[in-house]
């Protein structure tokens, strides 16, 4: 399928096959080395090991909390074959400035692939998320800005011939019907009826988006006085929040701070408590310290968040958090 303001798209079955599917297409092959974060959700990480590469980490941004450019130059090296910045929460990575390093690094061999899970609507100097690297992977899962009734998830690549090969390689590695061209297929289609509910659900993204942007400057503005702090926005970024995360002030404990709020009657979440880096599948992949990345992890906490919530609720929320916070003084 061709979309109206950048290339081709092709549905795919998850997140996670959108990330090695474009891979693929970008002639990831075994022993390849792909630059990533640690400070991601696991399937970014699996998706490049089931390509056959060789995650390489580079530490986030203390602000931002996405890949930090400056790191990514030094991580380069031979066998790079392609970047994954991911953009988290709903904040974008400077894609350009990382287009900037591979022209100056004479690299254009080096592929992007846009990790944009968490960022459909969130665009980037008015560039959608994902379609200002070579490819950009999304996925429609249940609690996705838009998400399907079940796993769902799709390609963008302005590229056709890298396009007709994800077709491929969705479709057990076929070209059409009983003529395989490409090795490594998979099944991974778009169920029609994930389908056909993502079509509806699109019409409301951005009545959704909205919405969340309301919220996440009402969480703002409550817990100003708190010592919980934002993500700090990427110069350039208008950004469609998936995840309402907060950090905590170091002087607290994290654990400790969640136990007295699940105590006052509300629940949260950690996106996420162990970084990849670290994790038993991953940790001899770790090549250089992350410090930024291991600090994060240990701080923050995921507020409520959905366009559903009202903001009476909201109000509800941060009246706990802020009573409990300020017990921790
Ligand atoms: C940043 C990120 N990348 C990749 C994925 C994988 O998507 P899926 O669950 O659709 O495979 C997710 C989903 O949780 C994600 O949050």
């Amino acid at each position: 399928m061709r979309g109206k303001n950048f290339g081709f798209v092709a549905g795919c079955n998850s997140g996670t096959d959108a990330l090695i599917l474009s891979l693929k297409a970008a002639g990831v092959n075994r022993g390849d080395e792909v630059i990533t974060v640690s400070h991601t959700a696991i399937p970014t990480v699996a998706a490049i090991v089931s390509a056959g590469a060789i995650p390489v980490f580079v530490d986030i941004d203390p602000a931002t909390w996405v890949m930090d450019v400056r790191n990514v130059k030094a991580a380069v090296t031979p066998k790079t074959k392609a970047i994954v910045p991911v953009h988290l929460y709903g904040n974008m990575v400077d894609v350009h400035a990382i287009k900037k390093i591979l022209r100056e690094l004479n690299r254009g061999d080096i592929k992007i692939v846009e990790d944009c899970a968490q960022a459909q609507g969130s665009t980037l100097q008015n560039l959608q998320a994902g379609t200002i690297g070579d490819f950009g992977a999304f996925s429609f899962y249940p609690s996705k800005n838009i998400g399907a009734l079940g796993d769902a998830g799709a390609v963008f690549t302005a590229d056709e011939s890298a396009h007709k090969k994800i077709l491929s390689y969705r479709n057990y590695g076929q070209k059409d019907r009983y003529h395989a061209d490409v090795i490594g297929g998979l099944n991974s289609r778009l169920d029609e009826i994930q389908a056909a509910v993502l079509s509806v659900k699109l019409k409301h993204l951005h009545t959704w988006i909205a919405q969340k942007s309301r919220l996440m400057d009402a969480y703002r503005t409550a817990l100003a006085d708190t010592p919980l702090t934002f993500q700090t926005v990427t110069q350039g970024c208008s950004p469609a929040w998936n995840l309402c995360v907060v950090k905590l002030d170091e002087n607290f404990s994290r654990d400790d701070f969640q136990a007295r709020l699940l105590d006052a009657g509300l629940q949260t979440l950690v996106h996420y408590p162990l970084p990849n880096h670290l994790q038993p599948a991953f940790k001899n992949f770790c090549r250089t310290p992350l410090p930024v990345t291991e600090s994060l992890a240990n701080q923050i906490l995921s507020l409520p968040f959905s366009h559903a919530l009202d903001e009476s609720t909201l109000n509800k929320i941060t009246a706990i958090i802020k009573s409990v916070a300020a017990q921790l003084k």
